[in-house]
């Protein structure tokens, strides 16, 4: 492992990026509740020597390190955007402008335009909605469980869709949209749902919503694609079929990328590279 980190301590989780010794990325991740086990890692990982950080919880981390070591902040928009770029290059993108949706705790929306991005938008449905609501309404807490289970349920009997109001008409929009997350309940009146339907409903509501604003943001700035990042798409096919479903529909482009949800902490990292090299000018 080489001598410099990048690390993004996000609301939910905190993601370490590394080059290993044939310059490939290597990534951790941690619960941002227990900062400690980050401390613990780079305790016992000495050769590390630099350190570069973004994301809302940098001071709680910093705190807890107490390290001498040679810390670069950079925000946590920069970081992202950055890691995004080079991303993008690695997996053979060739894009001048996009949408960039990060899907993390809560979800933050950007624009980006050769060298220039800009923050456009967000809202508090993200992974922390998706995990909440199935853990309140199905008492699973576990991600990679509630994704996993998500992925063989059924929304029929739960939303409500625009063709199931426009029965035995032609609908005025496309009759497989959803016209009403969760709308069904009170129609049919069941009481029983099996956890998978469950969750795999909670997963579309909160992929509709974050989808149907992006749109409206790649709509505003003209944009063709929309590129989805954030740990909430890690092994979540389910989630990324919906969002991509939707956005194809909608006629614009969906991107995803391989190791989407460490953008910030490898951007952070590059960032302190290129720090350290201009103060060595
Ligand atoms: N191992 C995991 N444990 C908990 N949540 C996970 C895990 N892997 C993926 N997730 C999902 O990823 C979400 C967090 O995504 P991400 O790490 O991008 O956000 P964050 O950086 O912590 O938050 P923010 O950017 O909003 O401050 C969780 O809310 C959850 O839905
Ligand atoms: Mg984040």
């Amino acid at each position: 492992m080489r001598n410099t980190i990048g690390i993004d301590a996000g609301g939910t989780l905190t993601k370490v990026a590394y080059l290993d010794d044939e310059n490939e990325f290597q990534f951790k991740v941690f619960p941002s509740k227990d900062l400690t086990l980050v401390k613990e890692w780079i305790e016992a990982n000495p050769n590390i020597e630099e350190i570069g950080i973004t994301g809302g919880r940098t001071e709680q981390l910093l705190a807890k390190l107490k390290t001498k070591k040679s810390i670069d902040y950079v925000v946590e928009f920069d970081a992202t955007i950055k890691g995004v770029k080079y991303l993008l290059k690695k997996e053979g993108h060739e894009i001048q402008k996009s949408i960039i949706t990060n899907v993390g705790t809560g979800t933050s929306i950007h624009y980006m335009e050769n060298d220039k991005h800009v923050r456009v938008g967000g809202t508090g449905i993200g992974g922390g909605t998706l995990t909440g609501l199935s853990t309140i309404i199905t008492g699973l807490s576990d991600f990679n469980e509630i994704t996993k289970i998500a992925k063989q349920g059924k929304r029929e009997f739960i939303d409500l869709f625009v063709k199931d109001i426009f029965e035995g008409m032609n609908p005025p929009i496309e009759g497989h949209l959803t016209a009403s997350n969760f709308g069904k309940v009170n129609i049919l009146n069941h009481n029983d749902y099996p956890v998978p339907d469950l969750l795999a409903t909670i997963q579309a509501l909160v992929g509709e919503v974050i989808t149907t604003l992006s749109i409206q943001y790649a709509d505003t700035k003209n944009s063709e694609t929309i590129i989805y990042i954030g740990s909430t798409l890690t092994n979540n096919d389910h989630l990324k079929e919906v969002i991509a479903n939707y956005t194809i529909l909608k006629k614009h482009k969906p991107i995803f990328l391989k190791d989407c949800g460490f953008s910030g902490a490898i951007g952070a990292l590059l960032n302190k590279v290129e720090q350290r090299n201009i103060a060595q000018l």
